[in-house]
């Protein structure tokens, strides 16, 4: 172990944060409003009817932040651009002042070596297009492609990475499935199948279009996986797994890496009679193939693992056999209610690399919810989530030595923020904001991750 774990040269070490979460400045300068502006405005829709207007300022407060990842000695930046900001309407009228922001920020990034790695779409949908349907109807793929080019025609000379989706599974399902996100319809599996694909398409398309735009650049995609063993060996586990696992991992892994949609989901949903993929009007041809169009890499967002136990099937039917026996209790979450895991990013980590043999991946998200607040002194301890973060760098530097093509790792989050349904009752951030004054605050972990940036890993006192 010489010294201590050493990352490889030129791995790269980063934050991210996304525009809904932290812009603020939600009706400024131009800028069209959002899904998730309409779905916070909704009265019992997030946690303490917290909405992201003013978030943490940092639309205002842009090069102060940057000053700080510049102290982090952060090396890469991952941010989102928000769609209505650019195009109020989602397509047509461009807004200039929208493109002007994120061309300071881009330039002040490099200013300080930091590489912009840019995701278009972190789930901020102009409302105008929700109105025509949003991501169940075409036209909002065609739209997102329009976006697309704007977007890298302006920024393409400067930034080398783009992310076209963040989690497109959390998008379908929680946006047009469960309710939990904007824009919130309580609407049925085709409605969350339809918008799996647009997402899908919208990908695929867009793809090309930044390429040319920004010759020489990256683009991947980044989705989460959790791992999500089961807690017996039972067959009602095995097919509740299954089913999660068609649901959010493989339905866009699967067409992204040439395996279309995965047999298991399309059955079910036939059987439902929601949908059968022989007879629709939904795939159309060259949809498939666009859709697999060869990436750059993947963008893994991990955080747990989810012990998957059957809740459909009686206790009785379940093998009495656990393999994970652990009470609740016993296990060690975070805030979020997210059982903290390390090992898990090895097998999600192991999977991507041996089943999808994707080329290269980002850890593009990975953090934890602890509210440890400043002390007497102005000090914040988060030793919880040093300790989150330092177990998944060993895990992440063994995934290396397995052979896994990791290139970088990006903490969630830069800045505490608005945690989507749960407001701003979830702190992420190894900066702390004080959402009255907006002072921030390197919390301990901060000033521990800028060492192992330094370092380029960890040492023998952390080991
Ligand atoms: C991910 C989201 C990110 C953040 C973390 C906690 O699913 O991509 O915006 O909310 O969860």
């Amino acid at each position: 172990m010489g010294n201590g774990l050493i990352f490889p040269e030129g791995f790269i070490w980063g934050a991210a944060t996304a525009s809904y979460q932290v812009e603020g400045a939600w009706n400024e300068d131009g800028k069209g409003e959002s899904i998730w502006d309409r779905f916070s405005h909704t009265p019992g829709k997030v946690k303490n009817n917290d909405t992201g207007d003013v978030a943490i300022d940092h639309y205002h407060r842009m090069q102060e932040d940057v000053a700080l990842m510049g102290d982090l000695g952060l090396q890469a930046y991952r941010f989102s651009i928000s769609w209505p900001r650019i195009l109020p309407l989602g397509r047509g009228k461009v807004n200039q002042a929208g493109l002007d922001f994120y061309d300071r920020l881009v330039d002040s990034l490099l200013e300080k070596k930091i590489d912009p790695f840019v995701t278009l779409y972190h789930w901020d949908l102009p409302q105008a297009l929700q109105d025509e349907g949003g991501w169940p109807v075409r036209s909002t793929a065609e739209a997102f492609v329009e976006y697309a080019d704007v977007v890298s025609r302006y920024l393409g000379d400067r930034v080398r990475h783009w992310v076209t989706h963040n989690e497109p599974s959390v998008v379908a399902n929680l946006g047009y499935l469960l309710e939990l996100h904007a824009p919130g319809v309580h609407d049925d599996d085709l409605a969350a199948m339809r918008s799996a694909h647009h997402l899908l398409l919208a990908h695929g398309w867009a793809v090309p279009v930044i390429r040319s735009n920004s010759p020489g650049s990256e683009v991947g995609i980044v989705n989460n996986m959790s791992y999500t063993p089961t807690a017996s060996p039972s067959r009602a586990d095995r097919q509740a797994q299954l089913h999660g696992d068609s649901l959010w991992v493989r339905m866009y892994f699967d067409p992204l890496f040439g395996r279309g949609y995965p047999a298991d989901r399309m059955l079910d949903l036939k059987e439902k009679g929601v949908f059968d993929i022989c007879k629709n009007d939904l795939i159309l041809p060259g949809d498939m193939a666009s859709i697999e169009t060869p990436l750059d890499f993947i963008g893994l967002n991990y955080y747990s693992r989810n012990i998957i136990r059957s809740q459909a099937i009686p206790e009785a039917e379940n093998l009495p056999v656990t393999l994970h026996p652990q009470p609740k209790e016993t296990l060690n979450y975070t805030e979020m209610g997210w059982e903290n895991y390390a090992p898990g990013l090895l097998q999600v980590l192991g999977r991507l690399h041996f089943e999808y043999q994707v080329p290269k991946i980002y850890i593009t998200e990975n953090g934890a919810s602890y509210s440890t607040a400043p002390d007497a002194n102005g000090r914040i301890a988060d030793y919880e989530r040093l300790r989150y973060l330092r177990e998944h760098f060993r895990v992440a530097h063994e995934a290396i030595d397995l052979g896994v093509p990791l290139a970088g790792y990006f903490v969630w989050s830069l800045f505490d923020n608005f945690e989507w349904g749960e407001g701003y009752s979830q702190r992420f951030g190894i900066i702390w904001v004080d959402y009255e004054t907006q002072e921030r605050i390197l919390k301990d972990s901060a000033l521990w991750y800028k060492d192992v940036i330094a370092r380029n890993g960890l040492v023998i006192a952390d080991n």
